[in-house]
């Protein structure tokens, strides 16, 4: 939905600190519509509540530089529970008519539509027109009225004694209007997580891991996502390209959107007596190769390894995550490198200490999936979307606590 925005927007989910800009631009936006009275209203109807706990339901839409040019607050409905609530729409006068409106209720849609709420409703007042025409050209039906006023039927004292409103109504399951039928259909996008321990989560008493809190932070954003965590504890990178094929292909079939997450690194680096399990060169031939063979197929996206208590390790993984980054880069693949990240992070260091000696416990696995959140959204948004490091992520403070060991697999 968001390659329909006009080039050099950017739409995302509203914030507390948004309502006082949302509440500026309001008078200017609505023209003065309904003079004083009208401007009170309006911003009576918009406290600080709607961009604290609606957020995941509404929407702003900003351009490259950051300045605001529309919003939707929107809610779904908790006592009625087929239907969700349009509550304030406002688009920049200079962006009117670009399709900005419809292009935010169709991700409101989807989103109900997700859901499993089948009617979206919504108010405006009387005289507005080109709300009226706005929501009729959406495919809104306006509801019974007792008055008519300018051939709209309206309820003369909705809001309360003297506070007229026209009512909409539009059922989602109404794929008549092809403007809209795209709003309903939900992607399902299918994901394999192919990697090692770390991937599987060991070490956390939860069991969700980085995997399972990325995933579940994911629902209720208008994906249908399906996850497989493929973590193989011990895995290097060559059993890794040895299995991908057989493992993932099965789970993606051609109807879905295909998604491939890798991440492994740590075993490569360990020693196993004889010297290093996977050498760096072979190492980063392997993911070369494993790229090589995934991308005509489905995007992906990698997760660098993190450090694992071991502080000879640890340089290699250090120097490996390099590699592995500058490799990505060449090949187009977004990389999130969180070794950096978490080596500075006290809590990951203590998780490993207090644990098996290599894997973190819950609080570390919280910290990973942090780092690797805004980049995999962006990713399953648009699968060409790059990465920056999540570094300033990091917190700054103790230096990493280096705890020697071997990795249990
Ligand atoms: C109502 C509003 C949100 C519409 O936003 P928008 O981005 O201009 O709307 P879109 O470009 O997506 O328009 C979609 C369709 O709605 C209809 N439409 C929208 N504005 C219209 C207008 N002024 N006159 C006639 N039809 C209109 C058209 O069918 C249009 O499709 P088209 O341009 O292909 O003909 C915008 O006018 C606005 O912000 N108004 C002030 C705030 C307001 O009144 N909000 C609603 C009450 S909360």
């Amino acid at each position: 939905m968001v390659d329909e925005l006009p080039d050099g927007l950017v739409l995302r989910h509203p914030h507390a600190g948004d309502q006082r800009r949302v509440l500026a631009v309001m008078d200017v936006w609505w023209a003065g519509f309904g003079g004083d009275a009208g401007s009170l209203q309006r911003s009576l109807l918009l406290p600080r509540l709607f961009f604290q706990h609606f957020t995941d339901s509404s929407y702003l839409v900003e351009r490259d530089d950051g300045r605001l040019v529309a919003f939707l607050i929107g809610f779904l409905s908790p006592s009625q529970p087929e239907v969700a609530y349009i509550h304030f729409v406002g688009v920049d006068p200079s962006l009117r008519r670009s399709g900005l409106g419809a292009c935010l209720y169709r991700r409101f849609f989807q989103l109900a539509a997700a859901r499993g709420r089948s009617r979206v409703r919504c108010i405006t007042s009387p005289g507005n027109a080109a709300s009226w025409a706005f929501h009729t050209g959406l495919g809104f039906q306006v509801e019974p009225g007792d008055i008519m006023i300018d051939g709209v039927a309206v309820q003369r004292d909705y809001d309360g004694p003297g506070l007229p409103r026209v009512a909409f109504t539009r059922m989602l399951t109404d794929q008549t209007s092809p403007m809209l039928a795209p709003a309903v259909t939900v992607r399902d996008v299918r994901v394999c997580f192919l990697g090692d321990s770390f991937t599987a989560g060991v070490g956390d008493p939860t069991h969700l891991g980085w995997v399972g809190r990325l995933t579940a932070r994911t629902e209720h954003r208008g994906l249908r996502l399906t996850a497989y965590n493929l973590g193989i504890r011990g895995n290097t990178s060559a059993q890794i390209r040895a299995r991908w094929r057989q493992e993932c292909l099965p789970r993606l079939p051609e109807a879905c959107e295909a998604r491939l997450v890798l991440s492994f690194g740590v075993n490569d680096m360990t020693q196993d007596g004889h010297g290093l399990r996977v050498p760096p060169d072979r190492s980063v031939a392997n993911l070369r190769s494993l790229l090589a063979e995934a991308l005509p197929v489905l995007p992906v996206l990698m997760v660098g390894p993190p450090p694992s208590g071991d502080a000879g390790r640890d340089e290699r993984v250090r120097a490996l995550d390099e590699q592995y980054a500058s490799l990505c880069a060449a090949k187009d693949v977004p990389y999130v490198s969180v070794f950096t990240a978490l080596a500075e992070q006290p809590s990951w260091q203590q998780g490993i200490a207090d644990g098996d000696g290599a894997h973190p416990a819950a609080v570390g696995y919280e910290q990973l999936t942090n780092l690797v959140f805004d980049p995999w959204w962006r990713w399953l948004e648009d699968p060409r979307s790059g990465t920056e490091l999540p570094r300033d992520r990091a917190a700054s403070g103790a230096g990493p606590r280096r705890v020697p060991g071997a990795l249990p697999r």
